[in-house]
């Protein structure tokens, strides 16, 4: 794809300048009025070139999602043909199954909403666990779902050199065998089971973890308690130190001090979603792929 514009909204200022330098091509912002009821006006540029970027960030995602309602439609009265849509963080990746009767599949429906919006989607590892790929939620809309692992493998091979990349569950094999792989560094998973939103249990694999750097690498973290809790292990069974890598760095309320309060020494994350923690920039990663979309 050869985008004629980025368009970008006005509160990710910094990740749309970054990718549209890694693509050489100029953005421009969707800029957006709350009116005193909630409701939003947005304002696009007046015209649009045929092939049109839209980047926005999935996090925090209401809002978000029906401002896409209304940007995607407008920008194709405005001129645009053909929208591509990355979204670093995809949202509502992780209710990808109805956990007891009568629960809404999420992933399925806000996949779909966005493919009947957009002519494709470009995002970062998204929560696909159940799913083989985003096609079999998305069917009809090109998509690519992109890594971060290996990434995050070279930041933590520099950092943590002989770092034991672990998982704190078991659906995080995709990530750490990636970036364990990438960087020639050991890798290994947890068993973790979910009770609530901040109740997890997180079993160790049978590994010496006595004396070993451990840096948990993750897809996302949210409440921090999946990292808590396999920090706590690991220090617990011997550990050297403890660190956190993760692609996306929602950390919602007292995560971060929960996670330092565990002995957590260095959290990093990836800026698909801008948090203080982000040191490994995703620009050139999502640029090559646009590119080659
Ligand atoms: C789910 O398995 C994900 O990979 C994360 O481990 C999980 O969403 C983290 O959630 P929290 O930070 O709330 O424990």
């Amino acid at each position: 794809m050869n985008p004629g514009l980025l368009l970008a909204f006005d509160d990710e200022q910094p990740a749309a300048a970054a990718l549209a330098a890694a693509l050489g091509v100029p953005w421009a912002q969707v800029q957006r009025h709350r009116f005193p009821d909630g409701e939003s006006k947005l304002r696009l540029p007046p015209a649009l070139p045929a092939e049109v970027l839209l980047l926005r960030g999935l996090h925090q995602p209401h809002d978000k999602l029906v401002e896409l309602l209304i940007t995607v439609p407008a920008a194709r009265a405005l001129g645009a043909q053909r929208i591509v849509l990355v979204a670093p963080y995809l949202a509502y990746m992780r209710q990808d199954m109805a956990f007891s009767p009568g629960e809404a599949v999420s992933q399925r429906h806000i996949a779909a909403l966005l493919a009947a919006q957009v002519d494709g989607l470009i995002t970062v590892d998204p929560h696909l666990h159940r799913i083989a790929s985003l096609d079999e939620v998305m069917p009809g809309c090109p998509n690519r779902a992109l890594t971060a692992a290996p990434l995050l493998g070279a930041w933590v091979a520099q950092q943590v050199p002989g770092a034991l990349l672990l998982g704190p569950d078991e659906e995080a094999l995709q990530w750490v065998a990636a970036a364990g792989q990438a960087h020639g560094l050991d890798h290994a998973v947890c068993h973790k089971q979910r009770f609530g939103d901040r109740d997890v249990r997180v079993a160790l694999p049978a590994l010496p973890l006595v004396g070993r750097a451990v840096v948990l690498l993750d897809d996302v973290a949210s409440t921090g308690r999946t990292l808590v809790e396999a920090a706590t292990a690991a220090l617990a069974a011997g550990a050297a130190s403890v660190d956190v890598a993760v692609t996306h760095a929602l950390f919602v309320g007292d995560a971060l001090a929960q996670l330092r309060a565990a002995g957590v020494r260095h959290v990093w994350s990836t800026d698909a979603v801008p948090h203080a923690t982000a040191v490994v920039p995703i620009a050139a990663l999502l640029a090559a792929a646009v590119q080659a979309f």
